[in-house]
Parts: C-alpha cells; sequence; structure tokens
C-alpha cells in the first residue's frame, strides 16, 4: 500500500495518540506536524536531511562539561529569546528579561556594596549605580544582585585559560535597605561568540556574523519575587541592531556615561577618564 504525503504525516502524529503525559503528547504531535511542513514547504532532499544531521552530530561531539553547543544553537536560531520573552513579566511592568548565556558561574565571589570587582580585567574603569524595586516603585532591600560581564577585550574570566578559576568582572551583591547598589568594573566591549564549533560554521555560510553588543549582565533575587535574568546593553554599540542570538530590547539598553578625571559620584578620585551607568530593575512578585 502506498502512503499519500499527508497519511504518512497524519499516521506519524496518531502514533503518539497512546501517550499518557498530555503535555509529552502534545509536544510530539505539534514537532512532527511542523517537521513534516518544514520538510514540504522546503521540498527537503534526503541528501540536505543528511547533511543536516551530520550537523547535529558535530553539535553534539562539541559539547562538554563547560561547552553547550546546542544552546548555542538555540541562541542563535532565536529560540531561547522567543521563549524568554514568551515567559517573562513584562507585561505587568517589570523589567524586561533577556538569555542567561553560557558564562554565568555559580563561585562569584561575594562583594561589599561599592567595591571593585574587576580583579584585574582589562577596561576603562566603569561605576555601576542600581536600584531594585518591586513594579510598583518600591525599594527591595537586601535583594541579591548576581553580575558578570566580558572585558575590554571581549573574555569573560572562564575563556581565560591562564586565569584557571580565579574570578573577576563578576560578584554577588546585596542591596541596602533603599534598595540601592554600586559597584567598580570594567567598560564592557562587543564579542563574538564562540565560532570554532558547527555552530559557527553554520553562521559562516549564512552570511551572519557571531557578534554580542556590549553588556553586563545581571541577575537578580529577591525572596517572594520572580527572579529577574537580564543584561544592560551599551548605548551605540555597533550590534545593537543585529544581535547574534537576538537578545536586545530596546528598555534594556543603558545609558552609558563618559566623565573626565575627578571625583566620581562616591568620592572615588579618579586619576583617569571613567564611565558611568545607572538602571532600576523592577521585579515582578511571585
Ligand atoms: C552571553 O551573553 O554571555 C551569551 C549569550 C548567548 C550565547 C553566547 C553568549
Ligand atoms: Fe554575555
Amino acid at each position: 500500500m502506498k502512503f499519500s504525503h499527508e497519511a504518512i504525516t497524519q499516521a506519524a502524529i496518531d502514533s503518539f495518540d497512546g501517550a499518557t503525559n498530555p503535555r509529552l503528547k502534545l509536544i510530539m504531535q505539534s514537532l512532527v506536524k511542523h517537521l513534516h511542513a518544514f520538510a514540504q514547504e522546503t521540498q527537503l532532499t534526503e541528501d540536505e536531511w543528511m547533511a543536516g544531521i551530520q550537523f547535529l552530530t558535530a553539535t553534539g561531539h562539541q559539547c562538554d562539561d563547560v561547552r553547550q553547543e546546542f544552546i548555542l544553537l538555540s541562541d542563535t536560531l532565536g529560540l531561547s529569546m522567543l521563549l524568554v520573552a514568551m515567559h517573562d513579566g513584562t507585561q505587568q511592568g517589570a523589567t524586561e528579561a533577556t538569555v542567561l548565556g553560557p558564562f554565568h558561574t555559580h563561585d562569584a565571589p561575594a562583594i561589599q556594596n561599592g567595591a571593585d570587582i574587576t580583579n584585574g580585567a582589562p577596561g576603562e574603569p566603569l561605576h555601576v549605580t542600581g536600584r531594585v524595586v518591586t513594579t510598583d516603585g518600591k525599594p527591595l532591600a537586601n535583594a541579591l544582585v548576581d553580575v558578570w560581564q566580558a572585558d575590554s577585550e571581549g573574555l569573560y574570566d572562564v575563556q581565560r585559560g591562564e586565569l584557571k578559576s580565579q574570578r573577576r568582572a563578576r560578584g554577588l551583591i546585596h542591596t541596602d535597605s533603599h534598595g540601592k547598589f554600586s559597584f567598580w568594573t570594567v567598560l564592557p566591549e562587543a564579542y563574538p561568540v564562540p565560532t570554532d564549533g558547527p555552530v559557527g560554521q553554520m553562521l559562516l555560510n549564512t552570511g551572519r556574523h557571531p557578534w554580542r553588543p556590549a553588556h553586563i549582565h545581571f541577575m537578580v533575587k529577591s525572596d517572594g519575587y520572580q527572579p529577574l535574568v537580564t543584561h544592560i546593553f551599551r548605548e551605540g554599540d555597533r550590534y545593537l541592531d543585529s544581535d547574534v542570538v537576538f537578545g536586545v530590547r530596546p528598555s534594556l539598553v543603558g545609558k552609558f556615561q563618559a566623565h573626565e578625571i575627578g571625583k566620581a559620584a562616591d568620592g572615588r578620585d579618579m586619576k583617569k577618564p571613567y564611565w558611568s551607568l545607572d538602571y532600576e530593575f523592577a521585579l515582578q512578585k511571585k
């Protein structure tokens, strides 16, 4: 008996009818439906699908404890950001969320409010001040602000083999009784996502660049509120409109102000020009 194309698709969808987990059944049936529609729409050849299978196999081989090429694939196809946008609390007036990325660690040093997290990272000095508030503007005292960023060479500490487990340009800070926090760091620069694997090859073969606009990552937590995972991007960066992982949202572009030599807002005597950034983070109730 020869199946029509539609009958093949329907048979594959129906094969999941007996799944007892309704969510798994929905996801698998929808996946088959859309995969088949994709093959039909592109008139995908068997050779092309074999190339696709080889690409996915290479993506798996690129993964280890610290490198997750499948997440990079999800990021560069815009799927990670779509899921973030579908599930964040923006509609309720909270600060917009964006992708976590692969460079967050669980061993950032605890730092005092106002301290310097640079620890030898190259770059121009940057004074960051911020406030953590509720969606109706009330300060959240003792909120945990987890911050991490690349340096002026576009590298995270974990990408520098020579640093081993030394941590720099990352830290954990608590807000004060007014919901305020501050720290000194370096001005972040744009950087390319890892390009030495199959995802990098995919970007190259399709004429896409691998760059992310300069940003600082923030993960903000306070009891009773949804954790916020976001970044603040550097105003004026050339990649703001073409972030390779689609993570930019206009509300997350911060004003980075340049300052001449002199006294900074916290009284620090600056012997070279420096930058400052101020941003308010609003958390949504759980
Ligand atoms: C990051 O910003 O750290 C990042 C996000 C997605 C992919 C690669 C890097
Ligand atoms: Fe990043």
